[in-house]
């Protein structure tokens, strides 16, 4: 028996499908009194701790959590790692809130010192938040990307990132060329991509700010490099999106001009696709292309409701994605509580069964990790989270009322953040405890 086989006993609730597929019912496997089995740092037995504990060595070693909920570790589809010590920026809107604080505070990470040091602010608060995997922006610089992967690989996290790359419409201290962002981006993945649980994504910021050479340079990496990511903006803002359309008359529109350039397909992400219409969404479910809903972002810069029930209708794949700085928080319970409110605005409920899919098995098939992570299926990496269903006083008193798991989920998306958090585990090593 392996030295390091543990075993945690506790409540336990993951996806296993879309709710918009196979039902609500179907959609979940929820164990009131479970037990998960991890040997080295994958997932080797799930089921009710009554079945499983009799078929264990007399010796393991069983950690017994109560009043606690083991989940997945949490997915987020879209943050800015050099934004985060800009969230919570005053006043603007997005083309207004790049300029006056974005592109300022990513001109910092020219510094690998000053990267290093973010990165490391940056992965805890994922972990202090139960986020185990994410797809990252870095800025500009390849220094960055650096940054992030080293401290990634030291904590063993899988995690997907890329240097920003822009060259027009941005101060000259920020922007690359063509040339240069396809050179430094072909470094990185050669460094990064497959190596322990990091992958690499070509990462251009949005149609705005990359020519049309650059964005054919992305295309060019992403045919180099099968199994590479693609990484952008998509359809956030009602003035960026006229912008667009002026810099690029021949297409038919925004989606188009990544289609143009060959960027569609199953490993592209595109943050937010707020304004999207039935077109769009047709062409990226049949590239098999990914969206990441970012609530607590599009209301924060005014950009607009995401259209939940329009991807559903076209099987269009999405995950949840906090975008820090746009968004306010890293906890992607919190980012759920917001898209509970962006889906009542447009008269539509967001179950918490969909809740839990989204940003778990939902975030983990946009990146098409989820033989890897997303469920905690015997096989997967041993990412998940301990929730504590004690966190705050608040929290306590209103769960004694539940009725049953739904509810209980329900209400820990609406109170939950980072203090529910009590535990997370990344490839079955703990990497928080609150
Ligand atoms: N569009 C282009 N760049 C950005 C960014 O940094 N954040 C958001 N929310 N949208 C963008
Ligand atoms: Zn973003």
């Amino acid at each position: 028996m392996s030295a390091t086989r543990k075993a945690y006993r506790s409540a336990i609730l993951h996806s296993v499908g879309d709710p918009a597929e196979v039902g609500l019912e179907a959609s979940c496997e929820y164990y009131p009194d479970g037990l998960l089995v991890v040997d080295e740092g994958r997932i080797s037995a799930l089921g009710h701790a009554s079945d499983l504990l009799p078929t264990l060595d007399a010796n393991i070693d069983v950690v017994h959590y109560q009043d606690a909920l083991i989940t997945p570790g949490f997915i987020d589809t879209h943050i800015h790692f050099p934004q985060t010590g800009m969230i919570g920026s005053y006043g603007e809107q997005l083309l207004d809130w790049l300029n006056t604080y974005t592109f300022p505070c990513e001109k910092q990470f020219a510094d690998k010192a000053h990267a290093d040091k973010v990165a490391k602010i940056f992965l805890q608060e994922l972990l202090r938040n139960g986020t185990t995997t994410a797809l990252v922006f870095g800025s500009v610089h390849p220094e960055s990307v650096n940054a992030l992967f080293e401290e990634a690989e030291r904590l063993d996290l899988r995690l997907i990132a890329g240097k920003v790359m822009m060259d027009r419409n941005a101060p000259d201290y920020l922007t690359d060329t063509a040339e240069s962002s396809y050179t430094e981006s072909k470094a990185l993945i050669q460094r990064w991509h497959g190596k322990g649980r990091l992958h690499y994504a070509v990462t251009p910021r949005f149609a705005p700010t990359s020519t049309p050479e650059q964005l054919a340079m992305a295309g060019q990496l992403l045919k180099e490099h099968p199994g590479v990511y693609m990484h952008t903006h998509l359809s956030e803002n009602l003035q960026e999106i006229d912008w667009v359309k002026g810099l690029f008359p021949e297409q038919k529109g925004y989606l188009d001009v990544y289609d143009h350039f060959e960027l569609l397909g199953e490993r592209s992400v595109f943050a937010h696709g707020v304004h999207l219409c039935d077109e769009e969404c047709q062409r990226l479910s049949e590239t098999g292309s990914a969206v990441a809903f970012c609530p607590t972002s599009n209301l924060f810069l005014g950009s607009g409701l995401f259209n939940l029930p329009q991807a559903e209708k076209f099987k269009v794949n999405v995950g949840l994605g906090t975008d820090v700085g746009a968004g306010t928080s890293f906890s992607l319970l919190h980012t759920l509580n917001e898209a509970y409110k962006v889906m009542q605005l447009q008269g539509a409920r967001l179950h918490p069964f969909k809740s839990l899919y989204l940003a778990t098995l939902g975030g983990a098939r946009a990146l098409r990790l989820e033989d890897r992570v997303g469920s905690l299926r015997p096989g997967n990496d041993a990412d998940f989270v301990v929730l504590d269903y004690k966190a705050t006083p608040l929290l306590e008193y209103r769960l004694e009322q539940s009725g049953g798991i739904e509810e209980t989920l329900f209400v820990l998306t609406t109170l939950g953040d980072d203090r529910t958090v009590l535990e997370t585990y990344a490839a079955g090593r703990c990497v928080h405890q609150r």
